[in-house]
């Protein structure tokens, strides 16, 4: 396996499990062990977190796992806890239960009891959002800016909701959603792309390539093309999600699907 990855310059590490849940468990080992560090570290950065179908069961088993820690040290966790998710939609306010603050209050604010405060994402409603945007960035930049980084991958390559063409050094801002995001986002709007907002406020990739530790998780053969556009094309605009290639300390967590055509184009090499 290293030798494929200095060959596609990589620099980072690649879990690769054929079953998604298997997969998620391993991923959530590793969250749980950074977890337990965070407690005994005075100056814990705030996490990174994504949204999609594909953080659903990673927050699902982290939460089932958090909730056999011994309460002490599941309280002073929670005391402590401070995140800031990667985007919002534009319009939405974490009322509706569309919006990603509902994704994320349903899969980890609700089930931890963690206040809104603790669990940040931008306000979809701010009356002006590009203000909101900095203001997000700034809050975020304060605090030391992002220590453990999830990222989902867009199918069109974004990662949080930058939307190609997206340089390296893209910050914290409003953008267009293509309609490539809004069709594969429409099932959590009754299936239907024209009820996806058509702006989201995001993180940039230069927030997301400040974080300490970058875990991209990628699953499913809907992402196999991208997957493998990602790991065999040099870094570029049209691809958001190989920027991350440059970071120094990135892991790349993927199932079987989504290795699919990777595995295909190399299998010759892996033998
Ligand atoms: C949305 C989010 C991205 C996420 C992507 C993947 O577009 N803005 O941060 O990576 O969904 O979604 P899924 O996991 O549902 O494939």
């Amino acid at each position: 396996m290293s030798a494929l990855v200095s060959s596609w310059g990589f620099r980072g590490t690649i879990v690769a499990k054929e079953n998604p849940t298997e997969l998620v468990e391993i991923l959530v080992d590793v969250l749980e062990d950074r977890l337990r560090k965070r407690l005994f570290q005075m100056e814990s950065k705030p996490l990174g977190l994504a949204t999609g179908r594909t953080m659903q069961p990673i927050y699902t088993s982290l939460v089932s796992r958090l909730k056999d820690w011994p309460k002490p040290k599941m309280d002073s966790l929670l005391e402590g806890w401070c995140s800031f998710n990667l985007d919002e939609y534009v319009g939405l306010s974490n009322e509706s239960t569309d919006s990603f603050a509902a994704f994320m209050a349903q899969f980890l604010g609700t089930p931890l009891s963690l206040t809104p405060d603790k669990l940040r994402l931008p306000d979809g409603c701010a009356k002006d959002p590009q203000k909101e945007a900095l203001l997000y960035a700034e809050q975020l930049k304060t605090l030391g800016g992002v220590g453990i980084q999830l990222l989902g991958l867009g199918v069109n390559g974004h990662v949080g909701f930058n939307e190609p063409p997206c340089g390296s050094d893209s910050s914290c801002r409003v953008v267009s959603l293509s309609a490539e995001t809004r069709k594969q986002n429409a099932f959590a709007f009754r299936g239907d792309p024209h009820l996806v907002p058509r702006n989201a406020i995001t993180l940039g990739m230069q927030e997301i390539l400040d974080a300490e530790e970058i875990h991209l998780v990628v699953t499913g053969a809907t992402k196999a093309n991208t997957l493998y556009s990602l790991l065999n094309e040099p870094m570029s605009e049209c691809l958001p999600a190989s920027w991350i290639k440059q970071h120094n300390n990135i892991c790349l967590w993927c199932d079987y699907s989504s290795l699919t055509k990777v595995v295909q184009q190399f299998s010759p090499l892996c033998l």
